[in-house]
């Protein structure tokens, strides 16, 4: 299992969110027994190396760090973090195999976040200790497969763990991702309305509002596919896509947008990430308090499975 794996007391990962997940808020998750990763983003090298820094002040606990590919400077902030010793490396929006040796070499676990079979299998081949399975569900960057038809795949086409990310939000999800075969989850949407989760006031009552129906992916017919809350940037967003496919008008449209949603609270013009859980994400919760319910649903939900089992009898 994950925690066996990582030593930490429950299977679960934070999820990496740009501008969301802070040293701060990494070090708060992995102190309250999962594993928090500090998303680097858009971070130049110094504003990760501090982040690293910060938060290894902050717990004791293992915690990770979270490159997205597309950062122009992600060989500075990869060959930083092999300096600085963290426990794992998820990577997201891209192919992180030419830096696994080095990763490998700190003695950093590199754990892929893949969209796909394919990219999964060449992530093994590339030396991945582990991958983090995302479905389209998922806030955020994301791929076309859902979660429940790709995590079973995935774990049949590789040796390695596979942690599931991408619709859960309680023990129900954890217990499904576990017989889907992977060992762990990550989540991202039920922490936006943690506490301690650094995002504006509106941005979380926002999802604590949203239904099930609330999110949309924008970006696909441009290869950037990403879902977020829909407002009046998205309507405007997929009007662009349709009519001009005018990749510098969408760049204008999107330009600091998630900035716009964390910081300045704007619920209209922001790019207001979150996943298709969101509907189930009803009341804002202290941290320890999330981790603490979706390992107890589990625990619970198993009995229920159990009986459930016992009565199909056939
Ligand atoms: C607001 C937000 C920002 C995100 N930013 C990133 C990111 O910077 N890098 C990344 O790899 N994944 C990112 N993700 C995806 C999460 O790390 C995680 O895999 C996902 O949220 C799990 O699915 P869920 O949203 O259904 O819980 C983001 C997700 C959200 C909701």
């Amino acid at each position: 299992m994950l925690n066996k794996i990582l030593k930490i007391k429950y299977p679960i990962i934070q999820g990496a969110m740009a501008n969301i997940a802070t040293a701060e808020f990494a070090a708060a998750v992995s102190n309250c027994g999962g594993l928090g990763i500090i998303g680097t983003g858009a971070m130049n090298v110094e504003e990760a190396r501090a982040s690293i820094q910060k938060c290894k002040k902050l717990t004791e606990k293992p915690f990770g760090v979270n490159v997205m590919m597309m950062n122009p400077y992600t060989k500075e902030i990869m060959e930083m973090i092999a300096e600085e010793k963290v426990a794992v490396v998820t990577t997201g929006a891209g192919n992180p195999g030419i830096y696994m040796d080095m990763l490998k070499a700190s003695g950093a676990k590199v754990f892929p976040v893949v969209p796909s079979v394919a990219l999964a299998i060449r992530m093994e081949r590339s030396g991945a200790d582990a991958l983090i399975v995302e479905g389209g569900e998922a806030g955020g960057h994301v791929g076309e497969q859902t979660t429940m038809a790709l995590v079973p795949q995935v774990v049949d086409a590789v040796n390695i763990p596979v942690i599931a990310a991408g619709g859960v939000a309680d023990g129900r999800g954890l217990n499904a991702a576990l017989s889907l075969g992977a060992i762990g989850v990550q989540v991202g949407t039920c922490l936006l309305v943690a506490d301690e989760c650094p995002i504006h006031e509106n941005y979380k009552l926002a999802t604590i509002k949203a239904k099930d129906t609330d999110t949309i992916v924008t970006g696909r017919s441009l290869n950037s596919p990403v879902r977020v809350m829909k407002n009046k940037m998205t309507r405007e967003h997929l009007r662009l896509e349709a009519e001009v496919s005018d990749r510098e008008e969408l760049e204008k449209l999107t330009l600091g947008a998630l900035r716009k949603a964390v910081f300045e609270g704007d619920m209209q013009n922001g790019s207001v990430m979150m996943g298709q859980i969101a509907g189930m994400c009803k009341e804002q919760k202290p941290l320890q308090k999330i981790l603490d319910d979706i390992m107890e649903g589990s625990k619970k939900e198993l009995q229920n499975l159990i009986s459930k089992h016992e009565e199909m009898s056939w």
